[in-house]
């Protein structure tokens, strides 16, 4: 059985650690995002100020808390780390605010899925540094201030069209992180084989940088599990040949889809004659995740477009059927 890709697993957390920039130097790509932030820092710095709020917004992977602890860095202090899911109650958020210190920066991943109710809360801390706290019921209830200490909000979304309007427009900084190019995931490849003391040859890391779809996290995942074939099957290093060999047995093809991707434009094809097919729909017919779908497959897809979106759903393109037909 193959893996697929995509699945977030748990596995070997420490060298996933190891594997991460600790600072603008080692992290690779997002030139603009990193020369823009490095100003922001510099300038905040400077006056004496904390950073002001900023959002990050991209397909998962990407870097976006790995960024997120660099700038946490070069702002001299630590990231505090929550995500939307994990804040159930209003008076979590409180709490976690509550616990600030001054020029702290507070991480919040998936911060699109934070529910009304919570989000109310940050308003008035993210613009006036303030905890609005209700007590009492009914008409007795009174509504008093407490100030808190000046921080940074890094809020990280893969869905940026999900954020509310009034949400969105609290951060003074907004990034889109965008897919690595080829030339890029090498460079990572091969920092982290370096990290890994696994020998790389350049065409293995080019073979690997071709099909990990756009992602460092991709790439890395990879690069472990071709290690693992090159020691145990080959000699150790990773040439071509190897990287070549080991991806096809991980069911990754030459473009970097796996079974997901192929599961999703095959049922396209075969129930739905091709589309247009809604998402929701092609998601129960092949009992799949949505989110999975929306977030990591059709991305990627639409990127090399394989499959086009029209209004009515989905679609395969004629170069997403030659793929399946092997014709690369
Ligand atoms: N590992 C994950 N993302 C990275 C990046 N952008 N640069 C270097 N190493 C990384």
């Amino acid at each position: 059985m193959g893996i697929t890709v995509t699945d977030y697993m748990d596995e070997d957390r420490e060298i996933e650690q190891k594997l991460r920039p600790e600072s603008f130097e080692g992290y690779i790509g997002q030139e603009k995002i990193k020369s823009n932030m490095k100003v922001f820092i510099e300038a905040a710095k400077q006056r004496g100020e904390t950073l002001d709020h900023v959002l990050l917004f991209g397909q998962p992977g990407l870097g976006k808390t790995t960024l997120s602890n660099i700038i946490a860095g070069m702002m001299h202090t630590k990231l505090k780390t929550t995500s939307g899911p994990a804040i159930e109650h209003p008076g979590d958020m409180a709490a976690i605010l509550n616990d600030l210190s001054e020029g702290d920066v507070l991480f919040i991943d998936e911060i699109h899925r934070l529910n009304r109710m919570i989000e109310e809360i940050l308003y008035p801390a993210m613009e006036d540094y303030a905890l609005d706290i209700v007590i009492g019921k009914g008409p007795a209830a009174k509504s008093i201030r407490l100030d808190l200490p000046k921080f940074t909000l890094i809020g990280a979304t893969t869905r940026i069209g999900l954020l509310t309007a009034p949400l969105r427009d609290r951060f003074g900084v907004i990034h889109h992180l965008e897919p690595y190019k080829i030339n890029e995931l090498k460079r990572i490849i091969r920092r982290s084989a370096k990290v890994l003391a696994v020998e790389i040859t350049d065409g293995g890391a080019e073979e690997l940088a071709r099909r990990a779809r756009g992602t460092p996290r991709i790439a890395n995942r990879l690069l472990k599990r071709v290690r693992d074939f090159a020691q145990v099957k080959y000699e150790g290093i990773v040439n071509e040949t190897v990287a070549k060999e080991s991806l096809d047995l991980l069911e990754v093809d030459p473009m970097g889809l796996d079974l997901l991707d192929k599961k999703m434009m095959n049922a396209i094809i075969d129930k739905f004659g091709g589309g247009p097919v809604g998402l929701d729909t092609l998601a129960a017919s092949i009992d799949e995740e949505n989110g999975s779908l929306e977030e990591v497959s059709e991305p990627y897809l639409l990127q090399l477009g394989f499959i086009q979106r029209t209004p009515r759903g989905r679609v395969v393109t004629e170069l997403g059927y030659r793929h399946l037909r092997g014709e690369y």
